[in-house]
């Protein structure tokens, strides 16, 4: 059965106490309201990933994640952050390929296969951003640019450690942009990738794997992208930093 997921990634956003207001109005309003098969995956700044593992103890389906790591296992990478690191701070998730880190910092389809390699050798499940741009979407085969960033990045996986990843599926024109993809578009792109995913591994692990969708989505948009067959959740940039929008958003999955 695949894991219904809701995950906010708050990028570089909150000073300290506000990461720790955000965590405690977060757990708070769910464990009131939230029923419990939904995992909840927050994504703060590395920063503050021990303090807020704290937060997280009375809360059992909250889980955390780092909005990056390294490809490299150790050594001399002057500011970087290595799956072994957050694995050994408990941390159990890792956003790996996010659009913004693909094009701000060249992240190559190469460059990630690497991470996911070393995130998953440490016990670190990645969630494996992936999405075309709105030239891409216009003017080319989006459908097939996203198909292989999937093929190039994870298809060298064993099945067991493919089960171990979790798909996110973020349209780089619907990112922060207020425009989100429509829960038709969304399903279409999830359905492909599942598809892809089962001409390689077969139906049944292609039927475990979560896919999430991410590109402004809201407590208005998320009850129908969420009631599409192959969205398994969402992966929520903006709205995670208002509590109560993203309690809503949870409560719609
Ligand atoms: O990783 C999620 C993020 O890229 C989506 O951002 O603000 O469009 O929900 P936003």
């Amino acid at each position: 059965m695949r894991k219904k997921i809701v995950a906010g990634n708050w990028k570089m956003n909150k000073v300290l106490d506000e990461a720790v207001a955000l965590t405690s109005e977060l757990v708070n309003m769910a464990n009131d309201e939230v029923q419990s098969d939904v995992k909840v995956i927050l994504c703060p700044p590395s920063i503050y990933l021990t303090t807020i593992k704290k937060y997280l103890e009375s809360a059992p389906n909250f889980a955390l994640a780092a909005q990056n790591c390294s490809d490299k296992v150790s050594g001399a990478y002057t500011g970087e952050i290595s799956a072994q690191m957050l694995q050994s701070i408990g941390v159990e998730y890792v956003l790996i390929g996010h659009s913004e880190r693909r094009q701000y910092f060249n992240e190559s389809n190469a460059v990630l296969a690497e991470k996911v390699n070393t995130a998953l050798a440490n016990g670190v499940s990645p969630i494996f951003c992936c999405g075309e741009s709105l030239d891409q979407r216009q003017n080319e085969d989006y459908i097939g640019f996203v198909k292989n960033q999937i093929t190039e990045s994870l298809f060298h996986l064993s099945e067991e450690q493919l089960l171990s990843v979790i798909i996110a599926y973020e349209p780089i024109w619907a990112i922060g942009t207020g425009l989100t993809a429509s829960a038709e578009q969304a399903q279409e792109m999830h359905a492909a990738l599942r598809q892809h995913i089962a001409s390689k591994y077969g139906a049944e692990v292609a039927e475990e794997i979560s896919i999430l969708y991410g590109g402004s989505v809201t407590a208005a948009s998320a009850p129908e992208l969420f009631s599409s067959p192959d969205i398994d959740g969402g992966l929520v940039g903006g709205a995670s930093l208002k509590s109560r929008e993203f309690t809503n958003i949870i409560k719609a999955r």
